[in-house]
């Protein structure tokens, strides 16, 4: 059997289109349900590929990290807000490995990494994020790697409300460890 290996590093200006592809496909395979079928059967890559062209035309106060695997190829992303509210600290507003590569341990190797980049670029600063609150496994995930509930609000930029569910790490140190 062979076995993958990830690289993880800052993204690339030219990462935006791959990053839009692949956060497109994982709303396909997880929002199903929760964001609207004609949304979702639509041109979700045309979407995402504008919004992360526009991110990726001022990248200043954000933090992206991307895992590669050994040909390059995208395998998931991390995207962070750096400072991004006065109480709960930087904001980690987009967190996607690719479908098929789900539970490999990505995940947690790129909230790793962030954490252990925003210790150097946003020190002594929290780290909070959004999730769906009918997202279970992204819950679990969440709560495994010490995040605390703090919060729920409506998420409603596509037409229906969505409820979600503020996640807080109020320390960074325990995530920056995790998965190194
Ligand atoms: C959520 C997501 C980012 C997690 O990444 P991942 O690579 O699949 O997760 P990992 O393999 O790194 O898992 C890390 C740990 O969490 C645990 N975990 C992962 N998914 C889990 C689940 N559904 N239930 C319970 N534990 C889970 C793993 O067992 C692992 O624990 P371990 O290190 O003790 O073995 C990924 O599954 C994903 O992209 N999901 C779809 C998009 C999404 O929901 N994103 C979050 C939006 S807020």
């Amino acid at each position: 059997m062979t076995t993958v290996t990830y690289r993880y590093d800052l993204a690339a200006d030219g990462d935006a289109a791959a990053i839009a592809e692949l956060h497109a496909r994982s709303w396909q395979a997880s929002y199903r349900g929760i964001l609207p079928d004609a949304f979702l059967d639509g041109d979700v890559v045309a979407e995402r590929t504008e919004k992360w062209t526009a991110r990726f035309a001022d990248r200043a106060g954000t933090l992206t990290v991307v895992a590669r695997d050994d040909a390059g190829r995208l395998a998931g992303f991390a995207h962070s807000v750096l400072d991004d509210d006065a109480a709960w600290g930087t904001l980690l507003d987009n967190l996607h490995v690719r479908p098929d590569l789900k539970g490999q341990g990505v995940g947690r190797r790129l909230v790793a990494e962030t954490a252990a980049r925003l210790g150097v670029v946003a020190p002594g600063r929290g780290l909070y994020l959004w999730v769906i609150e009918a997202n279970e496994p992204a819950r679990r995930f969440y709560a495994a790697a010490g995040g605390e509930e703090a919060g729920r609000d409506v998420w409603d930029e596509y037409g229906v409300d969505v409820p979600i569910v503020r996640m807080s790490w109020r320390s960074l140190d325990a995530l920056a460890g995790a998965g190194r």
